[in-house]
């Protein structure tokens, strides 16, 4: 699959390759990206980069138990060490702030930064004031995610997200974050991809803690929204002058055929990966239709709530990879048919840049109070090999320009997206799959924690440099 998606790139962009003066990723002249105020940034989270686990009064999160668990994570990987970032920040700083990207979106690790009894470890934040104020000494615009999925291991003991107790815990969390961290943080964004810590996490098994019963996910699901809510006015007392949001993966569910069954099962495939949390968030309620798809999930909601959760927002992340086509299961349900010859990546996802521009252009129809929007993850995963000093990631450069593409399609549609966050700035942990899939920018050496600067990121960095010429 891996290497018939590279024939597919090199047969379409035969100039990426050979020619050292070509630029296969610079937008065109009349591209949106152009505009100085499109902010462009990379991202990563905490539990895939930081490492040190043990140290400095860090507490067990469950990833740490999860991927210590045999048969969860591909190759028995963990994040014990990752990146190493908790102790090379400095560089990994430079290294952001050399390639002159604009903005850097990180996630904070909540056991790292309070104890069980809601006491915070001033290790932990003293970790973060460094890194959040070294990234404003260089001007990077800095986007922090308070739940990027490390959730402390002694609240998932009392039940994790399916107990209601968790959304009031992370609010203190929040409250902390927010006393300690202010005017460092140019956004907050609450949680980061709801959907895969209820449905991944509760609902299938795949990630931690590895539940799987659809109505463990729904009612998971109706306790992060239910925390994002409540934290969002603590954080507009605590940070004023900061913005708020909330980052969803949102997936494109395309019909097999053109039969109304097929065509309701691609309705029903959106509505399970996006309605289920936009809808909650823009509307005040949950689509009937996913209960249509699961029968008798309904979470217990409790008065308010629903009304807790349709707080005003200042942006939406959106993060996007890839499409899945799907197909009537003959039920009430889809079933995935994947497609063949088509162009993948390492992950094995489909690369369909028309998704997101079609995502984005169905949300603002969808949603008349749709905030303005920031891609807060977008990229793909490559088997990067470091020949003579140097990663030609061709692949990924061609995708980012596709991806880009897109956005300014949108952006010309009437979507207010006002930037781009690119996953990520550097390999990294990830997940189920461990180090074997490589999304950065820039290379990790594993062994010895050497960094190289892929292809991408320079081609990147040239744009940057390039616009901002331009302002002259
Ligand atoms: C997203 C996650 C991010 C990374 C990418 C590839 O779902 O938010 O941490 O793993 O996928």
């Amino acid at each position: 699959m891996v290497n018939n998606a590279s024939a597919v790139v090199d047969a379409e962009h035969p100039s990426a390759h050979g020619d050292p003066h070509s630029d296969p990723f610079t937008p065109p002249a009349d591209s949106s990206l152009w505009r100085q105020d499109f902010l462009l940034g990379a991202a990563t989270a905490s539990y895939q980069i930081e490492g040190a686990v043990n140290e400095d009064g860090r507490l067990p999160s469950i990833w740490d138990t999860f991927s210590a668990t045999p048969g969860k994570v591909l190759a028995g990987d963990t994040g014990a060490v990752a990146c190493d970032h908790y102790h090379r920040w400095e560089q990994d700083v430079d290294l952001l702030a050399g390639l002159g990207l604009e903005a850097y979106r990180l996630s904070t690790a909540w056991p790292r930064v309070m104890d069980e009894n809601g006491a915070p470890n001033h290790k932990g934040l003293d970790f973060y004031k460094r890194l959040l104020g070294r990234l404003k000494e260089k001007n990077i615009t800095t986007f922090v995610t308070l739940y990027h999925w490390d959730l402390p291991q002694h609240l998932e003991d009392r039940g994790g997200w399916l107990n209601r107790e968790t959304a009031y815990r992370f609010v203190d969390y929040a409250d902390l974050m927010s006393r300690e961290l202010h005017g460092f943080v140019d956004a907050w964004a609450t949680l980061n991809e709801p959907w895969c810590s209820a449905y991944l996490g509760y609902g299938n098994g795949h990630h931690a803690p590895g539940l799987s019963n659809l109505r463990f996910a729904a009612q998971a699901m109706h306790h992060l929204l239910l925390a994002h809510g409540l934290a969002i006015p603590v954080l507009r007392a605590n940070d004023p002058r900061s913005h708020k949001g909330i980052v969803a993966n949102v997936g494109r569910g395309t019909p097999n055929s053109d039969s109304a069954a097929d065509r309701r099962a691609a309705e029903l495939f959106e509505v399970q990966h996006n309605a289920w949390i936009l809808d909650p968030l823009f509307k005040g309620e949950y689509p009937q239709d996913l209960f249509e798809l699961w029968p008798g999930s309904e979470p217990l909601v409790l008065e308010g709530d629903m009304h807790t959760i349709n707080t005003p927002l200042d942006f939406l992340g959106i993060n996007y990879y890839f499409r899945t086509n799907v197909a009537s299961d003959g039920g009430h349900g889809f079933k995935d048919v994947p497609l063949a010859d088509v162009e993948r990546t390492q992950m094995g996802w489909e690369v369909y840049p028309d998704g997101l521009r079609d995502l984005l252009t169905g949300f603002k129809d969808t949603y008349a109070n749709l905030p303005p929007i920031y891609i807060t993850e977008n990229g793909m995963a490559s088997d990067d090999k470091v020949i003579d000093g140097r990663v030609e990631d061709t692949q990924r450069i061609s995708f980012l320009k596709r991806h880009l593409a897109a956005v300014d399609q949108a952006i010309k549609a009437g979507v207010d997206v006002r930037g781009y966050f690119l996953w990520s700035l550097m390999d990294n942990f990830e997940w189920a799959f461990g180090y074997e899939r490589r999304f950065g920018i820039v290379h990790v050496d594993y062994q010895t924690q050497k960094r190289t600067i892929k292809r991408s990121a320079e081609l990147v960095s040239k744009f940057l440099e390039d616009r901002k010429a331009q302002a002259q």
